[in-house]
């Protein structure tokens, strides 16, 4: 199949950038996103052009890694889908795409479709643990915790941490990727103990590191790939205010 893409080119984060358009006509319709840019690389390897910067890992939805903007979508036209989970055949033989990295201030562009999201690790830092001392591996029915509880616990837990959130979000917020991490370990006997320090440290970073304030929206759900509901929001609030 044909495409015909308008790729961000900007070599570093001072640089300007611009639209690059390349046209490929032999993609298979299998390929997934990050298979049509390896493919697009060896192309500008092979006659000694700069590759376009990309991030990926396990190309599987589980890592988080990959991730840009394709057609104004974030990550993928598909529902609740990353972008290495995008295959070609979501497009039609002679469209044309624009892929562009998220937008975001907190997550400067660091090459191309490449962005900084280290803004994340650095808020995990503050709390996304539980530094109490748990001791051996308890017996398993020792804590009895309920299923409901332990299903929102896991469903929160399951974030994986992509900023696609952020990149959809028109404040650029990080409400619903900090919600996750502190609500999944509050819901929890062993997390329930540091919860309004860790919701305090966590939400303070998340202030500090310049993302946008939560306007409820909802654009966050919508396009996470794990699926991560808004009520994750309202228990980090609570747990913020509580400690206040
Ligand atoms: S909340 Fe969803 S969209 Fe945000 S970082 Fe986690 S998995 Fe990605
Ligand atoms: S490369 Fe791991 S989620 Fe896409």
């Amino acid at each position: 199949m044909k495409l015909t893409l308008n790729i961000w080119r900007q070599s570093n984060g001072q640089a300007k950038g611009k639209f690059e358009t390349y046209i490929l006509e032999d993609l298979d319709s299998h390929m997934s996103v990050p298979e049509m840019l390896d493919h697009l690389n060896d192309k500008l390897i092979k006659n000694r052009k700069d590759p376009v910067a990309f991030d990926s890992d396990c190309r599987e939805g589980i890592c988080g890694q990959c991730g840009f903007v394709i057609n104004g979508h974030v990550q993928s036209p598909e529902e609740h889908a990353t972008t290495c989970q995008t295959h070609l055949r979501s497009f039609k033989d002679g469209d044309v795409l624009y892929l562009e990295p998220f937008r975001a201030k907190a997550f400067p562009i660091k090459k191309d479709l490449c962005v900084d999201r280290t803004a994340f690790d650095r808020i995990i830092a503050k709390g996304g643990y539980i530094s109490v001392n748990t001791g051996q591996a308890p017996e398993a029915n020792g804590i009895l915790i309920g299923h409901e509880e332990a299903e929102k616990a896991f469903d929160a837990a399951s974030c994986i941490g992509c900023g696609a959130c952020v990149a959809a979000c028109k404040n650029a917020s990080a409400a619903l990727f900090t919600s996750a991490k502190i609500s999944h370990l509050s819901m929890l006997p062993q997390g329930k103990i540091e919860a309004k320090k860790r919701a305090v440290a966590m939400v303070e970073q998340m202030d500090k590191e310049g993302f946008g304030a939560c306007s409820f929206t909802e654009a966050c759900e919508a396009v996470c790939p794990q699926s991560i509901s808004i009520s994750n929001i309202v228990t980090m609030n609570r747990e913020f205010w509580k400690s206040r």
